[in-house]
């Protein structure tokens, strides 16, 4: 039993309504619950012979958050916790956008939720808020503070009454949390910067260049691009910062426990407001240490469930994603893993599904997909994947080197293919996209694009090419397709669903055009919104192509995440065969056709798993009953079906 579960017990029956006369003891019970595995972990980063005062802090920290939480927000701890893991209902559909770029700000946000209802979404992701430097500010990840939202987007209480509205058409708000770094215009910064040595120690800060010397040995570089090396001579403060992303964004340096407990409180503030998942934004780097690549370490993984245990104790309803665009086997363990398992982060991004998806586009196989997925290390049972084709980021290539091997290819090659492939440089090749941090001395890179512009789209259009539009049209609701179907929170990119081509306007601000990813940032087209009920192109095919998934998604209980999932080979690698809830009646088979021909799967296998009956098959999609008349079911390029059990 983890920590989540005793809250549970702690919170009472399961699917009992809630009343303020419960709230009486929960601080000392939720903080009872946790207490040994806090100090552990704060001792063991900070240890007791110099922290306790620290310790004590910590304490009065959560009492005075809890005793802040609104009664609103503790009575809906209080339900979620009675629902079990309502993140892992197959219920939720997400979208991520940028406030600016989608609407304009966050009073008009509000005035956007027929929108979302409308395509069935009740997931939110906002790109930072908060305010920022006015330069560059990689897209508000470089941060002047964690609560103040940024004058641009609205007033606090703007935001304020926008949590309320989403509460109350039950949408779910994620919002970004910068826990490794901030901006060098934040006040610790500016203290820092004008020699204040106790905030200097609030970062990673060196008189010469010895120490960073010594890190440079093994620490890669994040933007090699734009921002090669981790460390920035400041010269107004005259000493050497870590900055492992860009130049303006500072590491925080959590081995000093002053850090944690002012972020701890920036944590608690952003809860209280209302914040219902919250994205540990670059957490895999919270910690630092000399001769290794400072990612993944043991004493950042303590750090995060220090934090996620302190959040349990205050806003026990308040969930973690961890971005940790990382190797598979190491995205797993921010679930947690032995006494911590489930007490660290409860969703984590599924990237190598992500990245497998597109390298199954290019090459129109599907084994690296299957064997990847297939592969993935079991993640515990209370926690879950965002799951998403396309997000604000690049595609990093980051499949295990044995997987490409075994099928043949040489790894450095199959990157640089598929470089090729969706970076313009083959001439046979639909894609247009970009490549984004092309490191000449590694040969890596990674890939940025919208979805409909490396799915071919933009070049379609550009030909006029009515037959090679649908094509594209179909492919973007395949890949939809295929992860609305798998376990976790699917999350749309906002644009996505009307087809969205690349923007490439960031090529005329001076601070963005180093940065390729804001290809894939385009401003909402409203326009194209407006039309999508009176015309019938390739924007409205998407937008209703998607909606019906989604609906149906909702519809199906067999897709929850808390269902099984089982990966088939079906004999023909261009298809992609999975099924969901296979040992029940609510079974759902997969199929997705990743190649250009049409491709076919044995009846026999169908038939074999439940999915045919006397010869018929249905189709939850296009919800048409129909019969085989071989031994072989053909499927045409692009084409995706979601098969009943009969
Ligand atoms: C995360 C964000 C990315 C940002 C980086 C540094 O990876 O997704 O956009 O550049 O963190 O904050």
């Amino acid at each position: 039993m983890n920590q989540a579960a005793i809250h549970k017990t702690l919170a009472g029956k399961p699917g009992s309504k809630p009343t303020s006369g419960k709230l009486g003891l929960l601080f000392e019970k939720r903080r009872a619950a946790n207490f040994t595995l806090i100090q552990d972990l704060f001792f063991s980063l900070y240890p007791e012979a110099r922290h306790t005062a620290s310790f004590e802090s910590l304490q009065k920290i959560l009492a005075d958050h809890f005793q802040n939480r609104s009664a609103e927000l503790k009575l809906q701890d209080l339900k979620r916790q009675g629902e079990g893991n309502w993140y892992q209902s197959g219920a939720w559909a997400g979208m991520q956008l940028y406030v600016d770029r989608f609407c304009g700000d966050l009073n008009k946000l509000k005035d956007k939720l027929p929108y979302f209802e409308a395509l069935g979404i009740n997931f939110l992701h906002l790109m930072p808020i908060t305010k920022r430097p006015a330069g560059p500010n990689d897209g508000g990840y470089a941060v002047n503070s964690y609560s103040e939202i940024d004058p641009a987007y609205g007033t606090d209480q703007d935001f304020i009454s926008l949590t309320a509205a989403f509460r109350e058409k039950g949408i779910c708000l994620m919002l970004d949390f910068v826990v490794n770094h901030t901006s060098d215009e934040f006040p610790w910064a500016l203290e820092a910067k004008a020699g204040n040595p106790k905030y200097q120690e609030y970062y990673y800060t060196f008189p010469d260049r010895n120490l960073p010397d010594l890190f440079e040995q093994s620490l890669p570089e994040v933007f090699p691009e734009t921002s090669p090396g981790n460390f920035t001579y400041c010269p107004q403060m005259g000493r050497w910062v870590m900055t492992v992303f860009n130049t303006y964004q500072w590491d925080l340096n959590y081995t000093n426990p002053a850090v944690f407990l002012s972020m701890l409180e920036n944590l608690l503030d952003l809860s209280n407001k209302g914040v219902d998942v919250i994205r540990f934004d670059a957490l895999a780097f919270l910690w630092k240490k000399i001769g290794t690549n400072s990612q993944n370490l043991p004493e950042a993984h303590r750090l995060i469930a220090l934090f996620r245990l302190c959040l349990q104790v205050v806003a026990p309803g308040v969930i973690i994603l961890a971005e940790a665009i990382v190797a598979p086997e190491e995205i797993v363990r921010y679930f947690g893993q032995d006494i911590l398992k489930g007490n660290e982060c409860e969703i984590a991004y599924n990237a190598i599904f992500m990245a497998c998806l597109w390298n199954s586009v290019a090459t129109k196989k599907t084994r690296l997909l299957r064997q990847s997925l297939g592969n993935l290390p079991p993640k515990p049972d209370t926690c879950t994947w965002i799951n998403y084709i396309r997000c604000h980021d690049d595609i990093g290539l980051g499949f295990d080197d044995s997987h490409i091997s075994a099928l043949g290819w040489d790894p450095h090659t199959h990157r640089r293919f598929l470089l090729d492939y969706f970076c313009q440089r083959l001439e046979w090749s639909p894609a247009k996209g970009a490549v984004f941090m092309y490191n000449p001395f590694t040969g890596d890179g990674r890939i940025t694009g919208s979805t409909a512009s490396l799915l071919g789209l933009e070049r379609a259009i550009e030909e006029k090419d009515a037959s090679k539009i649908s094509k594209a049209v179909r492919k973007i609701l395949m890949l939809y397709g295929i992860i609305l179907a798998a376990p976790g929170i699917p999350l749309i990119y906002a644009g996505d669903e009307i087809g969205m081509l690349n923007d490439y306007s960031y090529m005329n601000e001076a601070d963005k055009v180093m940065d390729s990813r804001w290809i894939n940032r385009p401003i909402h087209d409203w326009r194209t919104v407006s039309r999508l009920s009176s015309e019938k192109n390739h924007a409205s095919g998407i937008y209703y192509g998607l909606q019906h998934l989604i609906a149906l998604r909702k519809q199906q209980p067999g897709l929850a995440d808390t269902r099984s999932i089982r990966y088939h080979d079906a004999g023909n690698d261009h298809l992609f065969v999975f099924e969901r809830d296979g040992e029940s009646d609510n079974g759902i088979l997969i199929l997705a056709n990743f190649d250009d021909s049409p491709q076919v799967v044995r009846t026999s296998l169908l038939g074999a798993l439940g999915y045919l009956r006397e010869g018929q098959f249905q189709n939850l999609i296009d919800g048409k009953t129909k019969k085989v008349r071989s031994g072989l079911l053909e499927i045409s390029p692009g084409e995706l079906l979601w098969l009943r059990k009969c």
